[in-house]
């Protein structure tokens, strides 16, 4: 079976048990702070787990994008070593929201692996959870009784609470598990030692397959579980690793799915992927091969989802992840140029007809990858030459051992993994302290966990209302009441959040910040700092509790503030779809930011927008301020329809099956923000800025209505001060023009002078020579400016041997000192200009230094200039 026919028969099964088959979440989450990236089917259900939400569907299916990279589930140096952990992969799974349980959930999973899949049921272990007496959980009698029935006992296999009790992140929903594990060894080696001994082992070939969790119970904060309302099942199995035990191969990369993109990297690399090699160097080509096949998957996903390499947060971790596949493409597959990029091109055509965001954004994913392999390739070869000056300070200093300090700088600034500095310094005959190095890595880690540290308390419920209503679309202003609140201590501070039963405040989301306002009764007033979405809910911060928590209050929205949000939010739709018609089609919104004093667009674009181009998206924007479009706003559009409306939509955004849409004219967008009635009520628009970001995103900055005329104003007040000071011109443009020219000429005019007076100073000085010990002494003072200085004295060292130099000068108000000692000596004396210097500009209250045949000094005591030529004679001559 390929893998499109195993996905296939996964799909049709669940289907026949009444499944509603849904689409992939998205890789990169935007709204849970507890996750950055998918990383299990059920992460877009856990509303619904949590009774937040309401199932659309109660037994649903389907195939997910996950990525394992950070948090909890962390598999990112495994892969590659092995040959079975992956970041990125699809996991197939089936849910039940409250309905079926583990009867059906276990049955239906045997059935499919043994009658569809026709998997040797020989081969197959399970495991049930035998419970945990910290937690209070008992044993998993049910699920042990119901595989009785299916498999024999003893090969029923009972393990803790590490591998059979699933748990999505530090808290949420969680549950007792029963996996499914297969046996694919050679019928000797199964023969020495039994599959039983080796479940749960990490043994290549004894490995999971079928993940059955049975979600019961919500972790909070505090690590105890609470039962939750519902009982659901969710189950989870890496299609990856079910190609390969359908196609009977030795490991994931030898499926269908993996061999596009390893023979690809064959041909570009003219080296071959050869598993069963025992030969170390070849063994690390094949793990450098595994590593670039599996990680230009998670990159390209990514970077479709909407997630683009950065400097931080989930960015970071996609950068990381490129960076690991180049540098084992550098180190062991011998690039020396960027070729990551030109795995897109198999990726996309494997992935046709499953996810097709590859293919339509082939081209946009390529370039992104393409810079940044141009920028690690840069960071690797400065890199490369930091390591080389370490190797030779070594050297020079006979050390044997490089240390830890600038190993972690190599690994910390230049993105040296340990090994890759330990090779080079070994093949330099150098070892490394890698103890000292781990101390610099523990600090750092500790370091940004202190940073990071944010204890966030459970919530305490005041009012059992599950479904909380947001109002803000009409209402402003609305009576409330606190449903829930919540600690929140970060580096000792503590805040607190409050949930209401209704409310208007908009939380931050689409780009557009949070409202902020307070509520209040006729007892108190507490200021909303933010707001913001958690997992569905809206939540308000607030620096302290209201005393009466459990009375009613009148929420208040700060409408100034707001009205100036949905003018910034207004222009921004009419911004993009300006974008897409002044520079083409290929214009997508990449992020955006709309507060009260500005917006923010970033934008697939790949090159510098002009002063022509920036003019006429800005006059476009205004012309339809001006034609006064109405606000189209539909709040339930079944997504087809918004789709054949030509609706804006993002890559990466997790809609629901009807959106809402906001229609200015022709510009019609899903959006969920705040918007203005008319577009005549922006009143103005300006660009403030336009930037890059990183590769390919271009930034716009704008302001509207009266930040716009302000910053018009600003403009023009310069404009007026300028024609002020030139007196008034009626041309200020050439009256400009005219005082540059005349500056130039005078800057020319003053070379030639100056240059008279150097020739000058210089005859004059040279025909008073005086000689104290043999040696030209020169002392005078000028008044002229250090460069002219510097200047004359190198003029005359063109003239002379075996003399001391000094000028000395105050110019601009400033006392300054110049000292020229002749080499040969420097050379005989052992003097040094750039030391004996200080002791002279200490007479003007001064500092100075430079080399040993020159250095020049600059001072505040303009009295002590005339000491300085006895001070210098003292110094040379006594
Ligand atoms: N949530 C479980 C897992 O990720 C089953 O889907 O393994």
């Amino acid at each position: 079976m390929n893998t499109n026919q195993i996905r296939k028969a996964f799909f049709d099964f669940f289907k026949s048990k009444s499944h509603v088959i849904v689409n992939s979440a998205p890789m990169v989450l935007k709204d849970d702070p507890s996750l950055m990236f998918t990383n299990a089917g059920m992460n877009q259900f856990k509303d619904v787990f949590l009774g937040h939400d309401n199932p659309i569907q109660k037994r649903v299916a389907n195939s997910q994008k996950c990525l394992r990279v950070s948090g909890k589930h962390n598999d990112l140096e495994e892969v590659g070593v092995d040959t079975y952990h992956h970041t990125m992969f699809e996991m197939l799974g089936n849910w039940s929201f409250g309905d079926y349980f583990k009867k059906e959930a276990i049955n239906w999973a045997w059935d499919l692996f043994t009658n569809v899949y026709k998997i040797d049921s020989g081969r197959l272990y399970v495991t049930v959870f035998k419970g945990d007496s910290t937690d209070k959980t008992n044993f998993d009698q049910e699920s042990y009784d119901i595989w009785k029935n299916l498999i024999s006992e003893e090969r029923i296999l009972k393990f803790s609470k590490k591998d059979n009790f699933w748990e999505m992140g530090n808290t949420g929903p969680c549950g007792p598990s029963s996996e499914i594990h297969i046996d694919i060894r050679s019928d000797k080696d199964r023969k020495s030692v039994s599959g039983k001994e080796l479940v749960n082992k990490d043994h290549p070939k004894v490995i999971e397959l079928w993940n059955l969790v049975f979600i019961e119970y919500n972790r909070t904060s505090d690590g105890n579980l609470e039962v939750l309302k519902k009982k659901h099942v969710d189950t989870g199995m890496g299609l990856e690793r079910l190609a390969m035990v359908l196609q009977s191969k030795n490991s994931n990369y030898e499926s269908d799915l993996f061999l596009p993109l390893i023979t690809r990297l064959e041909k570009l690399s003219k080296l071959s992927y050869t598993p069963s090699t025992t030969k170390t160097e070849q063994s690390k080509i094949n793990i450098a091969f595994r590593v670039v096949v599996d990680h230009i998957r998670a990159v390209a996903f990514s970077i479709s989802d909407g997630q683009l390499p950065s400097n931080n947060g989930a960015g970071y971790v996609i950068r990381r992840i490129l960076r690991r596949a180049v540098r084992y493409g550098y180190q062991f597959l011998k690039f020396d140029e960027a070729f990551l990029h030109l795995m897109v091109e198999p990726l996309a055509e494997s992935f046709e007809g499953v996810f097709d965001e590859i293919s339509k954004n082939k081209e946009f994913i390529k370039k992104i990858i393409f810079q940044e392999e141009l920028l690690f390739f840069n960071t690797l070869s400065s890199g490369i030459k930091r390591l080389d000056e370490i190797v030779d300070f070594n050297i020079k200093e006979k050390k044997s051992q490089v240390d830890g300090k600038l190993v972690f700088e190599l690994y910390d600034t230049y993105g040296f993994p340990l090994d890759l500095t330990k090779l080079i310094a070994e093949e330099n005959k150098l070892s490394i302290d890698e103890k000292d190095f781990k101390k610099y890595l523990i600090e750092q880690k500790n370091r940004s966990k202190v940073d990071a540290k944010k204890d966030v308390g459970d919530w305490t419920t005041l009012i059992e209302d599950d479904i909380q209503e947001f109002v803000g679309y009409d209402h402003t202003s609305v009576k409330i009441k606190v449903a829930k609140y919540r600690t929140i201590k970060i580096k000792n501070k503590e805040t607190f959040q409050l949930i209401f039963n209704l409310t208007p405040f908009f939380p931050e989301g689409g780009g557009q910040v949070g409202d902020k306002g307070f509520i209040i009764n006729s007892n108190e007033k507490i200021i909303i700092n933010d707001t913001k979405k958690e997992n569905g809910i809206i939540v308000h911060d607030v620096d302290k509790l209201p005393k009466n928590i459990k009375t009613s209050f009148d929420a208040k929205v700060d409408e100034a503030r707001r009205i100036k949000i949905m003018k910034n939010h207004s222009a921004t739709h009419l911004l993009h779809f300006a974008l897409r018609k002044v520079l083409g089609k290929h214009v997508e919104q990449k992020g955006s930011l709309i507060n009260s004093s500005y917006l923010r667009f970033d934008f697939s674009h790949f090159s510098k927008l002009t002063n022509e181009e920036i003019s006429s998206v800005e006059s476009q924007v205004n012309q339809f301020i001006r034609a006064a479009h109405n606000l189209k706003e539909n709040r339930n559009v079944p997504i087809e329809i918004a789709k054949q409306q030509g609706a804006m939509m993002l890559f990466g955004e997790k809609y629901g099956d009807s959106v809402r849409t906001i229609q200015f004219g022709e510009s019609i967008e899903l959006c969920g923000g705040l918007h203005v009635r008319s577009t005549s009520l922006i009143g103005n628009f300006k660009v403030v800025s336009e930037s890059s970001i990183s590769s390919g995103i271009r930034r716009i900055e704008a302001v509207t209505s009266q930040n716009a005329d302000k910053f018009i104003d600003d403009k023009l007040k310069i404009i007026n001060d300028i024609s002020k000071i030139l007196k008034h011109p009626n041309d200020i443009i050439n009256a400009i023009e005219q005082l540059q020219k005349n500056n130039l000429d005078l800057q020319k005019k003053v070379e030639i002078l100056n240059n008279d007076l150097i020739i000058g100073l210089k005859n004059e000085i040279l025909s008073h020579i005086i000689e104290v010990n043999k040696i030209k002494f020169i002392y005078k003072n000028l008044n002229i400016s250090s460069e002219l200085m510097k200047k004359l004295a190198f003029d005359i060292k063109n003239n002379l041997e075996r003399f001391v130099l000094i000028f000395t000068s105050v110019y601009d108000n400033r006392p300054l000192i110049t000292l020229m000692i002749s080499k040969d000596l420097v050379q005989e004396n052992n003097w040094n200009a750039g030391k004996m210097i200080r002791e002279l500009a200490k007479l003007i209250k001064g500092g100075g230094g430079g080399q040993p045949f020159f250095a020049t000094a600059g001072g505040t005591d303009i009295s002590g200039i005339n000491q300085i030529e006895l001070k210098a004679r003292d110094l040379f001559f006594n």
